[in-house]
């Protein structure tokens, strides 16, 4: 049997690895503290189940959605739009996914030909990287560094790489490092954009995770020539992460070229998740401000705690992560090892987030405070 060439170059989903490690602890009887994958520990709105079980009811909804998403759902991401950012969009400038990691690949044969260069950052949400490869692109990794606050250097990136790149992928606020990107920030790396030719995306999936003090900024506010495209999703801020819904906004040529890969690949998500989404963004925003409160008690916990154990880590400003130095005389995988099987706490392994997360892990705060708490307060005893 022959096998594309190019899955040679992936390895198996990193969540999957950490998986099977955690259930063969399990299986040993260990109780197992899951600060890895970035899965919401949090109530779903009943307003958001309500309107997925009278969704069900609907016998009309039996059938094929439509491929872009139903028209009242793409109305309450521009009226969000409106709302959060004051940035109007056309109903041809937003397409609802099947979660926004089905959007980031697909985007990626929707803009680049075979051979064609992408722009990823590093560390990262590996799908930028690895779904370019399997979609027969070439990812060009930038370093992200402490050194920058985690922003993407695009002065460091090579000429020819410029000239033969088409799409680049930026990730703000981050995964895996908690960084926030400034508005100073967007306007510069959207004019590299726009004098470079290269559609810009910045996936947003942790746009309102943030302190419950900030403003939510978004790509698109200073997009003004409408060019560059923000993948959004209603796994984390909803916690609906098994519901499987997002969206992309932007650029109306690029959305359709999207839909054109997607219609071809898919049919759309069931109509009941997607009415589910509406009552998810037609919340009062006090919601979003309770569950940012929820992360700040969380990320401050566990911030405190950290210091305790002198594990240096980044002062995130957003995302329910953070990203933490593996202590010296660690490999990174090792010490992640040692604390499943010593300590029974999962947390993921920084090098699942590309080559320059060696010697960091990061840490989800997807479980009570308490429960962060006394996970990072055994941290010393790896390794005693
Ligand atoms: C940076 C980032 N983007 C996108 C996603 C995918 O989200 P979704 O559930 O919408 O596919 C994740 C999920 O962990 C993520 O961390």
């Amino acid at each position: 049997m022959k096998i594309n060439n190019r899955l040679s170059n992936v390895n198996e989903y990193h969540f999957k690895k950490i998986e099977d490690m955690k259930n063969a602890a399990i299986l040993t009887g260990k109780k197992i503290i899951d600060l890895s994958i970035g899965d919401p520990d949090l109530e779903v709105n009943l307003k958001i189940t309500s309107a997925l079980i009278d969704g069900l009811k609907d016998y009309r909804y039996n059938n094929y959605p439509p491929y872009d998403g139903v028209m009242e759902l793409k109305k309450a991401v521009i009226k969000y739009y409106k709302q959060v950012y004051s940035v109007s969009l056309n109903s041809d400038e937003v397409i609802i996914l099947i979660g926004s990691k089905e959007g980031i690949s697909n985007i990626i044969p929707a803009v680049c030909d075979i051979g064609d260069i992408v722009i990823v950052p590093e560390p990262a949400y590996p799908v930028y990287s690895i779904c370019s490869k399997l979609w027969g692109s070439i990812p060009y990794t930038v370093p992200l560094t402490p050194k920058n606050g985690y922003m993407l250097d695009f002065n460091a990136i090579p000429e020819e790489i410029i000239a033969n790149c088409k799409l680049m992928f930026i990730n703000y606020p981050n995964n895996p490092t908690g960084a926030v990107a400034s508005c100073e920030f967007y306007k510069s790396i959207i004019k590299f954009s726009y004098d470079n030719n290269i559609v810009l995306c910045n996936d947003s999936a942790y746009n309102e995770i943030i302190k419950a003090d900030k403003k939510a900024i978004s790509l698109m506010q200073y997009d003004i020539k409408r060019q560059c495209v923000e993948f959004g999703t209603l796994s984390k801020t909803y916690n609906m992460t098994g519901y499987r819904i997002g969206y992309a906004v932007g650029n109306a040529r690029v959305i359709n070229a999207l839909l054109k890969v997607k219609s071809n690949c898919d049919s759309g998500q069931f109509i009941p998740v997607q009415k589910a989404a509406i009552a998810a963004l037609n919340l009062e925003r006090d919601y979003v401000y309770n569950m940012r409160k929820i992360y700040d008690e969380r990320r401050e916990a566990a911030k405190s705690v950290l210091l305790q154990k002198n594990i240096n880590f980044f002062d995130a400003e957003g995302t329910f992560y953070l990203w933490c130095k593996t202590p010296d005389n660690y490999t990174t995988n090792k010490f992640c090892e040692e604390l499943l099987i010593n300590n029974g706490i999962v947390v993921t392994p920084g090098n699942a987030f590309g080559k320059l997360g060696y010697d960091y892990f990061r840490i989800a705060l997807t479980k009570d405070k308490v429960i962060i708490e006394e996970a990072l307060k055994s941290l010393n005893k790896c390794g005693d």
